[in-house]
């Protein structure tokens, strides 16, 4: 069979949500700031947006070498590792020392509790996998009017009262975190 050209971009490629439990062994805030100084130079956490290396997002739990969207070293992505704080915490701490051929050329991490923060920050990434067109890239805006069934108030005999506010009234959706842009926020 033909293989389909249509679109020659390659779409992002998604983790699976996490399903274990955050890692509480470490401070995830100082997480992030270490995360921001040490890693984020060459990681993204946006899926189909990789750099130097892969997007992180939905990393803790996964498989090592998961995203079809990143070319791996063979070393990784035989290595069967999955990424939990047994498997982070000595490839944080020199990526080249537990993997030989590792691509990942980042300065070692020799504080270990510097290590444990960044591991319990890594392990509050969670994403769900957004709505998906046939090609495998997000639809942007995609369920932005799903709940907008409002049908218009007819009869005209609204007694005026502005007073007289249900106190039930619908939150704002618009504000809604899950409504958030699929891809390049950076
Ligand atoms: C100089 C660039 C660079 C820096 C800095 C860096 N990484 Fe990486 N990282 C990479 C590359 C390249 C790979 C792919 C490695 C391979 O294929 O062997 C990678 C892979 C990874 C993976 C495996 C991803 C997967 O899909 O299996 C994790 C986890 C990771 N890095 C975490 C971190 C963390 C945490 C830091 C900061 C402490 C960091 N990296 C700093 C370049 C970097």
């Amino acid at each position: 069979m033909l293989a389909l050209t249509a679109c020659d971009r390659t779409p992002p490629d998604y983790r699976p949500l996490v399903t274990l439990p955050l890692y509480t062994a470490g401070d995830a805030d100082n997480g992030a700031l270490i995360y921001e100084d040490a890693c984020s130079q060459c990681h993204q956490l946006n899926p189909g947006s990789n750099k130097k290396g892969p997007q992180l997002m939905n990393i803790y739990g996964a498989p090592a070498a998961e995203l079809a969207d990143y070319k791996y070293s063979e070393g990784l992505s035989n290595s069967g590792w999955i990424w939990d704080a047994e498997t982070l915490d000595p490839y944080i701490a020199d990526a080249e020392k537990a993997m030989a051929d590792s691509k990942m050329l980042a300065d070692p991490m020799p504080d270990a509790s510097e290590r444990a923060d960044v591991i319990a920050y890594l392990s509050t990434l969670r994403d769900e996998i957004p709505a998906l067109d046939e090609d495998g890239f997000p639809i942007k805006g995609g369920d932005a009017n799903k709940s907008a069934d409002i049908t218009p108030d007819k009869g005209s005999a609204s007694t005026s009262n502005e007073q007289s506010k249900m106190t039930n009234e619908p939150v704002d959706v618009s504000s809604d975190p899950a409504q958030k842009p699929a891809a390049d926020f950076r």
